[in-house]
């Protein structure tokens, strides 16, 4: 078994440079299962190099796709010789988003059985709305035993209502719906950029959805799904993160290769906080810099086009290093503050209360050993030991390595200290308590 590891952070350096953003984990993790409903070979370009993607490219293979890196960013993926519709919990329980197997085996076999996800420790995370979406296509749903039994014969399309905005299940039902007989209509759908992304891949292979993008998506049902090769989305979310370890660091970073619409939320916030963000559309970038005072604000998480959750524990680190005092309100999931007693490690002052957290801008942290608990909340951490004076520790990385491509290697290109280590023996285990825990 490999040593765990972890990151080292020698913080106070400003960040400056070029940096670009791989392709969005979001986008990627339902469109490489969706590549399982094409009856041809495809390829899929500007793939990131995360851990989701080595974890779904075993899947595929697993069910008996053939896939092939055919360069660092592309795969091609052969799912004609697919023999498997099971997806068991060693595989499932290492990301989230295994859930679109479910879709994607119901939309191309009329069977599925798949375990019940893993991913991010967020709250309850239920997934009643995906298996709503299922019922209504006409697919039997039962979980025993840890996994999830679908069963459709055949797929009919009908109208589906979802009672909460959901990415997930808009995602599934739209993978379930795509060769189902006749037409789908998704209500009070999701309308993130991994939607249309996914949408527009189906689209590039014949399939026929509109209205990606808006709360009410059309599916009609095609029969054939032909090869295609289709660039994966820029990740708006990675994106951000370099935008605000830019603004934390007072650093002057051009991030290169976004789609500066997915960035119109986080360039408003960013902005309210004194942060300069020149936004440039025609090439496809955006220079973050600071050049005055970081100053507080109120931020609200909203499904998008609102401020991403996925931005949220990023963002309030931001505000520890802002004068005054800041509101977060997180309004999307349960359990996206866990990583407050972390960065209380490292100097903040953050009050939660439920879905609020109340945040003293400090203007300052100092490095500690700290742990990821999650994706963005390790991101929020890197950020925090990047503009804190001293050395920040930073333990279950492969929290980060899930979603972020060489963070190591991009820091470290615009001037960040940084360094991946095996954790020493001595070491592990022995965190010192965090203040107010007893
Ligand atoms: N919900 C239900 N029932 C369901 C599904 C969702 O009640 O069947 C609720 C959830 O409990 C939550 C809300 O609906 O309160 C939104 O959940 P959603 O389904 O949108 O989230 P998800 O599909 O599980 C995706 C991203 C998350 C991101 C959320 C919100 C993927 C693989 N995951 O999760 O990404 O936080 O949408 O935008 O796309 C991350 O990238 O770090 C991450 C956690």
């Amino acid at each position: 078994m490999k040593a765990p590891a972890r990151f080292v952070v020698r913080g106070g350096r400003r960040l400056t440079g070029e940096v670009e953003i791989s392709g969005a984990k979001n986008a990627v993790v339902a469109i490489l299962p969706a590549a399982l409903l094409c009856d041809e070979p495809c390829v899929i370009e500007n793939v990131p190099d995360i851990s989701d993607v080595t974890i779904s490219v075993q899947i595929l293979r697993e069910l008996g796709a053939v896939v092939e890196q055919l360069g660092p960013h592309t795969y091609r993926i052969d799912p004609r010789p697919v023999n498997c519709t099971c997806v068991p919990y060693e595989s499932a329980r290492k990301m989230r988003a295994s859930y679109y197997f479910m879709g994607a085996l119901l939309g191309r076999c009329g069977l599925a059985r798949v375990s019940m996800p893993g991913g991010c420790p967020l709250g309850g995370r239920p997934i009643d709305q995906h298996l709503k979406a299922f019922r209504k296509l006409g697919a039997e749903c039962k979980i025993e035993r840890g996994m999830v039994d679908l069963q459709a014969k055949p797929l009919k399309g009908n109208q589906i209502f979802f009672d909460v905005v959901t990415v997930g299940a808009t995602m599934n039902a739209i993978l379930a719906a795509v060769k189902a007989e006749g037409l789908t209509v998704i209500g009070n759908a999701a309308k993130e950029p991994h939607i249309v992304d996914l949408a527009s891949f189906l689209n590039s292979m014949g399939a026929d959805i509109i209205g990606a993008g808006t709360d009410t998506i059309k599916i009609r049902g095609v029969k054939f799904l032909r090869g295609t090769s289709y660039p994966v989305i820029p990740d708006q979310i990675e994106a951000g993160t370099y935008m605000v370890a830019a603004a934390a660091t007072k650093g002057d970073v051009l991030i290169k290769n976004v789609t500066v619409k997915h960035l119109d939320s986080i360039i408003s916030v960013l902005e309210k906080i004194g942060v300069n963000v020149e936004a440039d559309e025609e090439h496809d970038q955006v220079r973050v810099y600071v050049d005055g005072p970081l100053v507080k604000a109120s931020v609200r998480t909203r499904p998008h086009p609102g401020f991403p959750t996925d931005m949220q524990p990023q963002i309030s680190t931001l505000l520890c290093l802002a004068a005054g005092t800041s509101m977060v309100k997180e309004e999307v999931s349960e359990q996206r503050f866990q990583y407050v007693d972390e960065l209380r490690r490292m100097g903040a002052d953050i009050q939660v209360d439920g879905k609020v957290a109340v945040i003293e801008g400090k203007g300052v942290l100092t490095g500690a050993p700290v742990k990821a608990c999650d994706l963005r909340a390790g991101a929020a951490l890197m950020i925090a030991g990047l503009a804190a004076g001293g050395v920040t520790y930073i333990e279950d990385i492969h929290h980060i390595e899930r979603g972020y491509a060489d963070m190591v290697g991009k820091l470290t290109a615009l001037g960040a200290c940084i360094s991946k280590e095996a954790i020493p023996v001595e070491n592990a285990q022995t965190l010192p308590p965090a203040v107010g825990e007893v």
